[in-house]
């Protein structure tokens, strides 16, 4: 049979029965690549699993719990979906809103949002609206909205995103042939460590099998969880994960201490240099946040944390096309030369 999204595939895990009718744009079934090069260039005693959620329909993993968010809000005879985002999560709710034939609005920090994303939610035709204040504010705003009005609310605070998110675990352990020892992945709102955790678990309770260890990264100036405190004014190039105080912060820690797993800080620069590492050995364009995976691994490696016997998935939260700005900062320009043989010759040649 062909493949028909997540919904299809593992509806005898989610929240529905035999006859429904998935809004999906075909999410999931993103691919699983072993990462040789960039293995030998850390030094990394463990095999290294990328996992490409930038793949998805609009560039992020978070199309996996959007058609099932979307699809339940149909079924309850929604007429609007709302949510705050730092960009992904928008576009995401933006599109599936358009092929349900769904009103979308969505509430952003101003400045803050990757351009492509934002190219994203204006087109699929979303009512967008930019606040003065950064994630925490607008989805602080969008909880009150749904307090008052009928608006359902698509942010992670929505259990069925988690549920549909966690499929990433099961295609994951699908494509290995086995459960991976450790996990790796970005933290901001905290929804995604949560919903991989809770696949994995699911898996393991019916299949009988072990568990990873659930490796979490918060970017530098945006890292409540690792220091068990909000952050007030949180700044980082990965925008995507420039979150201060993050709603499914309770169960990330749980996630963390059930499988053993730690959560560590990433710098800017880190972050930076690990996504054009990504990039230049593995030929795989991530955005910023995403990049936060192998930064941290490359960090835990330095420690010898991990054994030969370990295998890492790292997912790559969202496709770097979403952020050309932030990618062409700091990588050297084009050259120039006339429309010359010689002249671009000399160029390749020197
Ligand atoms: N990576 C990317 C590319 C993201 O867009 C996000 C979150 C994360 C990682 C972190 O995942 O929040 O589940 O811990 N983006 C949200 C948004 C907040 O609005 O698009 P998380």
């Amino acid at each position: 049979m062909s493949y028909s999204g997540v919904i299809n595939k593992y509806l005898s895990y989610l929240p529905f029965s035999e006859g429904v009718k998935p809004v999906t744009l075909l999410e999931g079934n993103t691919p699983l690549i072993e990462a040789d090069n960039l293995r030998k260039d850390i030094k990394s005693p463990a095999k290294i699993f990328l996992k490409f959620e930038g793949m998805n329909p609009t560039g992020s993993f978070k199309d996996r719990g959007m058609t099932v968010a979307i699809t339940k809000a149909v079924q309850d005879r929604a007429e609007a979906v709302i949510c705050a985002s730092t960009g992904n999560t928008s576009a995401s709710a933006a599109a599936y809103a358009a092929k349900a034939g769904l009103r979308a609005f969505v509430i952003l920090p101003k400045g803050k949002i990757a351009i492509g994303k934002l190219a994203q939610a204006l087109i699929y035709g979303a009512k967008v609206i930019e606040i003065d204040g950064n994630f925490d504010d607008a989805l602080r705003i969008v909880r009150e909205i749904g307090e008052k009005t009928k608006v359902v609310i698509v942010n992670s605070i929505n259990p069925f995103r988690i549920e549909g998110q966690k499929t990433a675990s099961f295609e994951i352990i699908e494509v290995l042939g086995k459960i991976p020892t450790h996990h790796s992945l970005p933290v901001g709102n905290a929804g995604n460590i949560t919903a991989y955790w809770k696949g994995y678990r699911e898996w393991s309770e019916k299949n009988r099998t072990s568990l990873p260890k659930m490796l979490g990264f918060q970017a530098e100036g945006a890292a409540p969880i690792v220091h068990g405190k909000v952050v007030e004014h949180p700044e980082t190039v990965a925008t995507a994960i420039r979150i201060g105080n993050p709603a499914s912060w309770k169960q990330a820690v749980q996630a963390l201490d059930e499988s053993k797993g730690q959560i560590n800080i990433v710098t800017d620069a880190e972050i930076l240099s690990a996504q054009r590492l990504i990039a230049s050995t593995e030929g795989i364009f991530c955005e910023p946040a995403s990049a936060s995976s192998v930064a941290g691994l490359k960090q835990l490696i330095g420690r010898n944390y991990f054994t030969d016997k370990d295998v890492v998935v790292c997912t790559l939260t969202g496709n770097g096309l979403k952020d050309p700005d932030t990618a062409s900062r700091d990588v050297p320009p084009p050259l120039a030369a006339k429309p010359i043989l010689s002249e671009v010759l000399k160029l390749i040649q020197s």
